[in-house]
């Protein structure tokens, strides 16, 4: 049997996500009209003989958390559990935390999970690669080619022999190594947990041998716990013929920012032509363009739950979330517009989409930074919930926090 863990962090993280992580955590985000996470369950249990889900991350469980799990359980009838780290762990020091729960009922082999990606999910190809090309226990990584450009900039790179294994593991560094990114999706049997573990018994015995490196001794123990998949395991990993990479062709894209929430949605909406039809809205042409009476929707736009749309509105490329009140005649594009918000006749909400290249096969979207030489770069407008945009002014490029009553337009701010 498998299972699978996804990694959903906690609330320290996600700040690119602001101010929509204040409200909501962010693998909750919806993500083409569901939740971020949700994309990665329904992939797994699709995978025959998937027999539970775990999430592992530092979040205090909170009302939303628990609604999101008790709707998953429901719909697709597999147990999906929550595992909260007492503090962050790092990317493997979680799973090795849990690794008695993990490997309960003893599956042969379980995938890991980033929550903060979009992907195709090609989990039942990783599988048949493992069991095709890897030697019996081997760790598959998934990985994607990216464009020189994207390298440069960001960079997890892995370097791979011809059959696939790993001959070098770098991440992010700061020279050309390799065109193949890590994706943050991993195939693994429980044997990776005398790997991690090897790293925590250092860990610990430098623990005993410093017990003072700059911090408490009683803050020893997460000191050895706290591991990183990347830098502690697969760089030790990588050219002993155990670690593979599978390179996929199918989309994948980081979730980091806002902006690549809506790009995000883009690749899944493309998706649900063929995977879930009936969650997209049909006109006479089926297309990626919604005719109501008096309003133009599309492409990429996904709306929430009641929300309102008067005559004349024109949205394209945003994410309109539930409760938000678009009057006649107002325009959003490339925006996110948050819970509850409402935005004014005639008024104009836009930003500036942060996709990647769309005449380069391999670009990735570019893990933005808010500000660059000390100004705003400039990005997708995003409207925190409950907002109040008047009528007739023009909201570009900026942010605006929850619960604000705006009296005027604004270009290119951060509005406290
Ligand atoms: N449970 C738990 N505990 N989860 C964590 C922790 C932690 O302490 N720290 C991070 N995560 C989760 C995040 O929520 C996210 O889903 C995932 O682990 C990876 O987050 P980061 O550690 O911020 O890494 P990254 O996104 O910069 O890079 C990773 O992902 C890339 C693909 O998106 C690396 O694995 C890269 O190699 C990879 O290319
Ligand atoms: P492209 O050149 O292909 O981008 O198309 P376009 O010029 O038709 O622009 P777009 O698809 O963005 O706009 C489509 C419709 O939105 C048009 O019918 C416009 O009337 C309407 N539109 C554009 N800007 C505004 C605006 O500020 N307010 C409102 N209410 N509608 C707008």
């Amino acid at each position: 049997m498998l299972k699978a863990v996804i990694l959903i962090g906690g609330p320290q993280k996600g700040t690119r996500f602001r101010p929509l992580s204040f409200e909501v955590p962010k693998p909750l985000f919806p993500v083409a009209g569901v939740p971020m996470l949700q994309h990665h369950i329904e992939a797994c249990v699709k995978v025959p003989n998937m027999k539970e889900i775990l999430l592992v991350g530092f979040y205090q469980p909170n009302e939303e958390l628990n609604k999101f799990l008790l709707n998953v359980q429901q719909e697709f009838k597999i147990s999906i559990r929550y595992l909260q780290e007492y503090s962050a762990l790092g990317t493997a020091g979680g799973i090795y935390h849990f690794r008695d729960q993990i490997v309960a009922g003893g599956p042969e082999a379980f995938f890991i999970m980033n929550a903060d990606v979009c992907s195709a999910f090609p989990l039942t190809d990783m599988l048949r690669f493992q069991k095709d090309h890897g030697e019996p226990n081997s760790f598959v990584i998934l990985g994607t080619t990216v464009s020189l450009l994207f390298i440069l900039v960001v960079c997890w790179i892995l370097k791979r022999s011809k059959i696939g294994f790993v001959l070098h593991y770098v991440e992010k560094p700061s020279t050309f190594v390799s065109d193949i990114i890590n994706c943050g999706i991993y195939l693994f049997t429980p044997d990776i947990f005398q790997h991690i573990g090897a790293v925590f018994q250092k860990n610990q015995q430098d623990m005993l041998l410093y017990p003072f490196d700059g911090e408490e001794p009683s803050n020893g123990w997460h000191r050895a716990e706290a591991i990183r998949l990347e830098q502690d395991v697969f760089t030790a990993l990588a050219g002993q013929g155990k670690l593979y990479v599978y390179k996929t062709l199918s989309f994948w894209s980081q979730i980091k920012s806002a902006g690549s929430a809506i790009y995000a949605s883009r690749l899944y909406l493309n998706q649900y032509h063929t995977s879930h039809a009936e969650r997209l809205a049909t006109n006479e042409e089926g297309g990626a363009l919604l005719f109501l009476p008096d309003a133009k929707l599309g492409p990429n736009v996904s709306i929430g739950t009641g929300v309102t749309i008067g005559a004349g509105v024109r949205v394209r490329e945003s994410i309109i979330l539930h409760g938000a009140t678009l009057q006649d005649h107002s325009c959003v594009l490339n925006s996110i517009v948050g819970w509850d918000s409402t935005i004014g006749k005639w008024a104009r909400v836009e930003g500036t989409p942060s996709d990647p290249n769309p005449n380069d096969p391999y670009a990735k979207i570019d893990s933005e930074t808010l500000f660059r030489d000390g100004k705003l770069t400039p990005s997708i407008t995003i409207l925190g919930c409950n907002v109040n945009i008047p009528s007739e002014v023009v909201i570009l490029n900026s942010i605006v926090l929850p619960h604000k009553d705006l009296n005027r337009g604004f270009k290119n701010q951060i509005i406290l």
